[in-house]
């Protein structure tokens, strides 16, 4: 259970939940620059740039993390590990977006948007239209810096500015959604900082609001064991303690219910043909695994993609 968190919290880009969408960019920015790289979003730089001093510098902070990996051998490979999976995640979400619009599909709904750049970045075709829902102050951070950067959006942008625990259909519908296209959805890094009732509410709103051919992309997080969980914490506070800097701790902030619905299995039982793909055999797939400690194939996160039928 989350021990910052309240019902009807709210944040900025550079706290609580908000930081959490500079750590992820700080790693897409960290990948479009590395050689080879799965992605190539070239915002994020930008976007991190903006938003001040946090835990994400030492995302790309090899001599931090070599540092800090002299007292604490185990810390450069779980950094390495949190660079590729986020590219890896990003990747596979790209592709997920190209399918729905080879299919025909010109409406998306990216749930939790943060500083997710695909309205700027990705080549949609003519008349296609991008909701981005997330808290206000998250949306107009990225708009108002994009925007001083002269970043033009490369799709119908419409920001809808409300917290996905509140009534974001309506929201929603009154920024210009209609319900009878199918839409394309996405909930990346979003289901872990819900409780378990608020996904199931956040999917049935969705089922509600999706025309058939409809789809729908979810990353869920994987299941941690306590005594992991203890040691991360641990590792933490040994990093503040030694190195005068405030790693962020995201255990802090989300909600690992464990009653939590499979998300594949709510799908399928609610009028989505659904698949699930462990991450680890997508970065397995991409060449991107690297051995970390604890890194048992629960702790992994699953993509999972749906089509309404
Ligand atoms: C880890 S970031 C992911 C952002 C983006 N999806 C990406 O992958 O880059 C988490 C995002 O979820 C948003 N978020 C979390 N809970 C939310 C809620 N209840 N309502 C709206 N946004 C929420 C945060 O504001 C933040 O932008």
């Amino acid at each position: 259970m989350s021990s910052l968190r309240t019902d009807n919290d709210t944040w900025d880009i550079a706290s609580s939940v908000g930081a959490t969408a500079v750590m992820v960019a700080a790693a897409r920015a960290a990948e479009t620059e590395r050689p080879e790289p799965l992605i190539d979003d070239p915002y994020a730089k930008i976007l991190v740039a903006g938003a001040g001093n946090g835990a994400w510098q030492y995302i790309a902070d090899d001599g931090f993390v070599a540092k800090v990996t002299e007292s604490d051998p185990e810390i450069g490979p779980l950094f390495e590990h949190m660079k590729n999976y986020q590219a890896v995640r990003t990747h596979f979400f790209d592709a997920f977006f190209a399918a729905a619009v080879d299919a025909g599909i010109r409406q998306i709904g990216i749930l939790a948007s943060g500083l997710d750049s695909r309205a700027f970045r990705l080549p949609w075709p003519a008349g296609t239209t991008v909701f981005e829902i997330d808290q206000p102050l998250v949306l107009a951070y990225k708009s108002s810096t994009l925007a001083s950067h002269g970043v033009q959006p490369t799709a119908d942008r419409r920001e809808v500015p409300i917290d996905l625990r509140q009534d974001w259909p309506t929201a929603l519908t009154h920024a210009g959604f209609d319900a009878d296209r199918p839409t394309a959805w996405l909930a990346e890094g979003l289901l872990m900082y819900l409780p378990a009732d608020a996904q199931d509410r956040l999917f049935a709103q969705i089922t509600e609001l999706s025309a058939p051919g409809s789809r729908v992309a979810a990353e869920s997080m994987g299941i941690h064991a306590q005594d992991r969980r203890e040691r991360m914490r641990e590792r933490f506070a040994s990093i503040t303690a030694q190195f005068d800097v405030e790693p962020m701790d995201i255990t802090e902030l989300t909600y690992e219910d464990p009653d939590r619905a499979d998300v594949a299995q709510w799908l399928t039982a609610h009028g989505w043909r659904a698949e699930a793909v462990p991450s680890q055999d997508e970065m397995r797939r991409l060449h991107r695994l690297v051995e970390i400690a604890d890194g048992d194939d629960q702790s992994f996160s699953t993509f999972t993609t749906a089509v309404k039928r």
